[in-house]
């Protein structure tokens, strides 16, 4: 790693001012204004207050990584790294105006935006992150899909909602920016890339059948998960287990070997990548992320013979300019071969595979002193076992077990 300045995360950032007539990037401003008063009806806007009546919602989405975005360790541990520029971080992670302790106002130049204490800043909805009113509030009503509820607040059915681009404002942000500073979330372009039929929602948010709101009806709704890499924040409560239950990770990884070999030759395997269910690359998002697959393979004795590493991201230099080194993320639907080879002792083998996948790496993770904080997860785990040709299969290598 040759980063100089070591932001995890390629932090974002609009330099310049848009050229006369381009639109300001949404995350220059936050998605509800400061001071604005909660919807007709309605006594506050933070999600615990929603989740009075919404209960089932507020519960999954307190379970989501959505509701971390403030309290996460990482990035905590960032936005302590340049405050000079926080004021943008906020407007994605605590994105309503009263979540911030500041009114910041562009002035094109990130570094030194106008900066006033926030009167009207509420510390406890601070905490909640991407809450219910950054996908829900706009002008005084409260966006929805239905239309026909007999809500106590005002609704206005929005199309916005059913499609990705509700999503896109904090997920697809790429701009080149200061010198060291870049923003590479593509996640939306590489689902139009895609082109299949699903939007976000359709993935990240399972239909589910139920009262949407307490005394309410009967009705098709959607599951306020917005599960991915399933990398869990901290340990997972039983009810959150169940709620990770519900997604697929979108890889499929296997190992092809032959069963059986002469000792001595070299054996010819292959190692299958496959991005099965991930409309987007994978991993998509963050540039740190990458899938991290380790091949080992063993003698008949169980001493580790061979070792391979296979490692799926981006790699970026920060220093002295951000630079996307190399990409060899899998697309939508792409399957992978990396071909491997290793001697074949004497006895039988027994070959094994993990894949990871990794929110951040250990070194930058040990510089953030992230301690205790789950930086990965296993995604597969795969093992095979190899007969000596001649012998019988009946005899495997010791501890040898398929399956
Ligand atoms: C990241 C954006 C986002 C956040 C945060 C969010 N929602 Fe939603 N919500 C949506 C989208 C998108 C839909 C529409 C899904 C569809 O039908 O296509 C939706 C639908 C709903 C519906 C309609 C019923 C249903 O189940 O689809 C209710 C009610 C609702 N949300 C309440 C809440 C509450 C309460 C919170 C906070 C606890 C919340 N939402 C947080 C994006 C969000
Ligand atoms: C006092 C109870 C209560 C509170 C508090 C409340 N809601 Fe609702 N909400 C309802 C009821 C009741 C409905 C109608 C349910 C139905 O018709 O199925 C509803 C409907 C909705 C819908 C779906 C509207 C549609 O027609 O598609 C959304 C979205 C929603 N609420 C979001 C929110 C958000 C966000 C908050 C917090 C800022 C909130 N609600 C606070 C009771 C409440
Ligand atoms: C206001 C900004 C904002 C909006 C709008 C938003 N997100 Fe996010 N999303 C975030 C942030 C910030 C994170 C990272 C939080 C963290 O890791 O602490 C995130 C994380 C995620 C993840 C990553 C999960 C993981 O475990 O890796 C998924 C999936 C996701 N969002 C889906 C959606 C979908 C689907 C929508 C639209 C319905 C949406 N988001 C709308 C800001 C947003
Ligand atoms: C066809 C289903 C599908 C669609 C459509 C889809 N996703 Fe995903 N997404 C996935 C799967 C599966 C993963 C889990 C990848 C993994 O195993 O880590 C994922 C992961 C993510 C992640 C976490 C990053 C990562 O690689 O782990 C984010 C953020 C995300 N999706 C956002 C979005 C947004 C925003 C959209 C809409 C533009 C979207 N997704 C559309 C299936 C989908
Ligand atoms: C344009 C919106 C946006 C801005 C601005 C933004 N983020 Fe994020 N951030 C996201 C989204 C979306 C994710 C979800 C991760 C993904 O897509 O994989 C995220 C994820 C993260 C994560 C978790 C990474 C992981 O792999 O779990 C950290 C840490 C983070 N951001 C720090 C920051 C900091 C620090 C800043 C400001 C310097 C910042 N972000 C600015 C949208 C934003």
């Amino acid at each position: 790693m040759t980063r100089g300045l070591p932001f995890a995360l390629v932090v974002l950032l609009a330099l310049l001012p848009a050229r006369a007539g381009e639109p300001r990037p949404a995350w220059e401003s936050p998605r509800v204004p400061a001071g604005a008063a909660p919807p007709e009806g309605l006594t506050a806007m933070t999600a615990e207050s929603c989740g009075a009546c919404h209960v089932e919602i507020a519960a999954e989405w307190r379970a989501s990584v959505h509701a971390h975005a403030w309290t996460d360790a990482q990035f905590q541990g960032e936005l302590k790294k340049d405050p000079s520029v926080g004021w943008l971080c906020l407007n994605c992670h605590t994105p309503a105006g009263d979540q911030q302790a500041e009114r910041a106002e562009p002035t094109g130049d990130p570094k030194s935006p106008t900066r006033a204490v926030n009167p009207t800043f509420n510390a406890a909805w601070r905490e909640e992150g991407v809450s219910c009113a950054s996908c829900h509030v706009q002008d005084g009503k409260i966006l929805g899909v239905y239309g026909d509820g007999r809500a106590p607040h005002p609704v206005e059915v929005s199309e916005r909602l059913r499609g990705a681009e509700v999503c896109l404002g904090c997920h697809q942000a790429v701009a080149t920016v200061s010198p060291t500073l870049a923003c590479a979330f593509n996640t939306g372009e590489e689902w139009r890339a895609w082109g299949g039929e699903a939007t976000c929602q359709g993935c990240h948010m399972p239909e589910v059948t139920r009262p949407v709101a307490t005394g309410g009806p009967v009705r098709e709704g959607r599951r306020h998960l917005f599960l991915g890499s399933l990398i869990p924040k901290d340990a997972l409560s039983a009810e959150e287990e169940s709620y990770y239950a519900l997604f697929a990770a979108g890889l499929d990884a296997e190992l092809l070997l032959p069963d059986d070999a002469p000792a001595g030759s070299l054996v010819e395997g292959q190692l299958i990548l496959h991005n099965a269910r991930a409309g987007h690359h994978l991993p998509s998002g963050d540039p740190e992320r990458h899938l991290l697959a380790t091949v080992t393979v063993s003698d008949g004795a169980g001493r580790v013979i061979y070792v391979a590493r296979y490692r799926v991201g981006q790699r970026w230099r920060w220093w002295p300019e951000a630079e996307r080194l190399d990409d060899n993320r899998l697309a939508a639907n792409e399957r992978r071969v990396v071909p491997f080879t290793f001697p074949m002792p004497a006895g039988g083998a027994v070959a094994t595979l993990v894949v990871e996948h990794r929110r951040i790496s250990e070194e930058a993770a040990a510089y953030h002193a992230l301690d205790g904080y789950p930086t990965g997860r296993v995604v597969t785990e795969a093992r095979r076992t190899l007969t000596e040709t001649g012998q019988s299969p009946e005899n495997p290598p010791t501890g040898a077990q398929d399956g």
